[in-house]
């Protein structure tokens, strides 16, 4: 069983897709992740980030590893912990590059196959899990939220790490990071055919599960 959940930045899509493999005993894979190991990667190797074929080099180059230890995600880049690194802001501002490489998606997309399959029962979590990686997914989430409601979840989280934002350069880079991942040309941010859209604004991230679950139970 395959259960995607797309959406944009902070729409609580890395939460509900934890909790609901939690609840329902299942995997759990952040692809977000994998982009941001990526960017890590290309910036710590002063990849030039215009250069599509020198990307895609850099991320088919990775050794990409993703652990669950008590339920938290570690990712391990060239053996190498890196999942505090791979949130820093200026990873989270790169992304873009490596994530509208159609190399650097192809080298992604493989590892998130062969992840699932081998993961065997999963949910799995991005921007075109539904549309481009698991088309014929067994359930489809789409999920959505107010942009002010996402933009404070966002900076609560950054806070709560102790970096120093405001939260308007916080609301203003994820609209900027919305943009480029809806409009661009691979693989860009859309609703999947067939996925259930969930607006999460007033929704606590229990109810959100709640949700989720019930959808899933009817589809099992
Ligand atoms: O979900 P997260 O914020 O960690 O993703 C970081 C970036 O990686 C996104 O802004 C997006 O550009 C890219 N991404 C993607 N496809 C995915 C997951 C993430 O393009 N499946």
């Amino acid at each position: 069983m395959i259960i995607t959940i797309d959406g944009p930045a902070g729409s609580g899509k890395s939460t509900a897709a934890r909790h609901l493999a939690e609840r329902l005993g299942l995997a759990y894979l952040d692809t977000g992740a994998m982009y941001r190991a990526v960017t890590l990667r290309a910036l710590r190797q002063e990849v030039d980030l215009t250069d599509g074929d020198a990307l895609t080099h850099c991320a088919a180059g990775a050794a990409l590893s993703l652990r669950y230890d008590d339920g938290r995600l570690r990712v391990l880049l060239d053996g190498q912990d890196v999942s505090e690194a791979i949130r820093s802001v200026e990873v989270t501002d790169n992304s873009h590059y490596l994530a509208s490489t159609p190399g650097v998606r192809d080298v992604l997309v493989a590892l998130q196959r062969r992840a699932a399959g081998d993961l065997g029962d999963v949910v799995t979590e991005g921007r075109d899990q539904g549309s481009v990686v698991f088309p014929d997914a067994t359930v489809k989430f789409f999920l959505v939220a107010d942009p002010d409601v996402r933009a404070r979840r966002r900076y609560d989280e950054l806070r709560a790490k102790g970096q120093d934002v405001g939260f308007d350069a916080v609301r203003d880079a994820m609209a900027a990071r919305d943009r480029r991942d809806a409009g661009r040309d691979v693989a860009p941010l859309v609703r999947p055919d067939g996925a259930i859209e969930v607006d999460t604004t007033g929704l606590s991230i229990e109810q959100v599960i709640d949700v989720l679950a019930r959808h899933v139970e009817a589809a099992r």
